[in-house]
């Protein structure tokens, strides 16, 4: 049997400790791919990457290259090509940049793995979904974004310390657009099997998920230097695994909605079920006022994104 061909684009932080956890879990044979101007870059990371197979213990084949012919006929395909945050830039901030350069890629990938599923996690990640599918033409449960998977992991780390208890036993589920706009569910959120609402105080809770949305710019301003990349690629890895193993998993991505939620026709972070054909279900939750209202908010920003972005390209 054919192993998964997955290709990541982009071999900074995030796409490079992508590989590195797509490598570990032996999900296939990774191409890493980045600009002529890195010269060697990708090809030292993924030759390193290599030299760790027999210490670790993974049968992967992990390419380094500038050309998108190695990249051809993924089976995924990651896009994380762009430039990150610095101290006092929001995400939105990257957009001129980051759309001209997703434009460029999306173009590529739809000539060199056109039925490739493309995961797109530059920011600002809800308008730089929406451009890859703007130019790649693939259908919408083919072009996913990654968001919901970290917000969620930020959410439940801070839960779980906050609870003093195992980050495997709280669940959760967010809404919306990447971070700052995030809609949390409290309903859908538990600690192994209890409503969170039972532990811990609406005030106290409010705090947590203020500080899973501004959980970016915490790193940001941390590592002054870019932004978080170990649980950006710890997330992105999940959403691989999901597709190349049909795992059929349960989780919060930025999915194309038109009739869902009503959005009409933008990506924002909705529920759905990812497999080998993408998102192959969006979950529709019945939210409470409060709810809706918030997640009408986070689909307001997204949609002022997305006509900001048409200017730029
Ligand atoms: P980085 O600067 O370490 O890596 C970006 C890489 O993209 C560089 O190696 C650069 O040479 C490459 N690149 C630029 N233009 C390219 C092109 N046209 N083709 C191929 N490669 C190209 O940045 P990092 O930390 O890896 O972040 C990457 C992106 O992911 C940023 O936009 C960042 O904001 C975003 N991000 C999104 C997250 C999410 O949850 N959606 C989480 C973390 C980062
Ligand atoms: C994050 O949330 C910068 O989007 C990136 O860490």
């Amino acid at each position: 049997m054919r192993r998964a061909k997955i290709s990541i684009i982009g071999a900074g932080n995030v796409g490079a400790t992508t590989a590195h956890w797509c490598a570990a879990a032996e999900l296939g044979d990774i191409v890493l791919l980045d600009v002529p101007q890195t010269e060697g870059m990708p090809k030292g990371k993924a030759l390193d990457l290599m030299q760790a197979s027999p210490i670790v213990g993974f049968d992967s084949n992990i390419t380094g290259t500038t050309d998108y012919a190695d990249t051809k006929d993924s089976d995924v395909v990651v896009i994380t090509a762009g430039i990150a945050r610095k101290p006092g830039m929001s995400r939105d901030d990257l957009l001129g940049t980051n759309a001209k350069i997703v434009g460029s890629v999306a173009a590529e990938i739809k000539k060199s793995s056109p039925n490739a599923v493309v995961i797109v996690v530059s920011n600002p990640l809800d308008a730089m979904v929406q451009r890859a599918f703007q130019v790649t033409g693939f259908p919408p449960a083919r072009v996913i974004g990654q968001a919901g998977v970290l917000d969620t992991a930020r959410y439940r780390t801070f839960l779980a310390m906050e609870l003093g208890v195992s980050v495997e036993d709280v669940t959760a589920m967010l809404l919306g657009g990447h971070g700052d706009t995030m809609v949390p569910v409290p309903s859908c959120t538990s600690v192994g099997g209890i409503p969170v609402t039972q532990l811990i105080t609406t005030a106290r809770l409010d705090e947590i998920v203020q500080r899973a949305r501004v959980g970016g710019a915490e790193i940001v301003g941390l590592l002054k230097t870019g932004s978080a990349y170990y649980a950006p690629a710890a997330a992105t890895t999940q959403m691989v695994e999901a597709v190349v193993r049909d795992k059929k998993r349960l989780i919060p991505c930025a999915a194309y909605c038109d009739k869902e939620y009503n959005v009409g026709g933008f990506y924002v972070g909705v529920p759905v079920i990812l497999g080998s054909g993408g998102v192959e279900k969006i979950i529709e939750l019945k939210l409470t006022e409060k709810e809706q209202g918030d997640f009408r908010k986070s689909v307001d920003a997204v949609k002022e994104l997305v006509a900001a972005m048409a200017k730029l390209v």
